[in-house]
């Protein structure tokens, strides 16, 4: 394979273009993606999307639809987190050893990585795809590229209202 790309990676990529085809509004499409990565991805221990609260000021985001263990942290401020960074600078943000980064905030004590990648609409961030792992650096440039693709499809939907 000229990509290098695993059998595993081509499979999960097809399974949610099928979700998005099938899923009826971007909730579902949300929820249908957090339990496709949570069940599919071995090292994608916690898979949860935070959406922007619309009209809170200061913008906070809210906890949505999600996979794994329950998290203290349902609402986070902009200027909080892992996942307030990836919000506020629009940026994806890998974290291969969640001990390092002083911005963490921990969700469970079994987290070593860590993944959040932006979900924009007509360019502005409106919330975020956040992939927690037990295992350490278990994000790679394939794994950035499926997340962050799940991420645009969800995206685009929103956009379409
Ligand atoms: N670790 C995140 C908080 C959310 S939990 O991972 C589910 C952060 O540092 O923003």
């Amino acid at each position: 394979m000229s990509t290098g790309k695993s059998h595993k990676f081509d499979e999960v990529h097809q399974e949610v273009d099928r979700l998005n085809a099938e899923a009826r509004t971007a909730d579902q499409l949300m929820e249908d993606i957090t339990r496709l990565l949570n069940q599919e991805m071995l090292k994608f221990n916690w898979v949860g999307f935070y959406m922007l609260e619309p009209g809170a000021n200061p913008p906070v985001l809210a906890l949505g639809h999600y996979r794994g263990a329950m998290t203290p942290h349902t609402r986070i401020s902009l200027n909080q987190g892992i996942c307030g960074a990836a919000a506020s600078s629009g940026k994806t943000v890998v974290v291969d050893d969640v001990t390092q980064d002083t911005r963490y905030l921990a969700c469970s004590l079994e987290t070593k990585s860590e993944i959040v990648v932006p979900v924009f609409v007509r360019g502005k961030v409106v919330g975020e795809l956040d992939i927690d792992s037990h295992f350490p650096a278990a994000f790679g440039s394939d794994d950035r590229e499926l997340v962050e693709y799940c991420a645009q499809l969800v995206g685009q939907r929103l956009e379409k209202g």
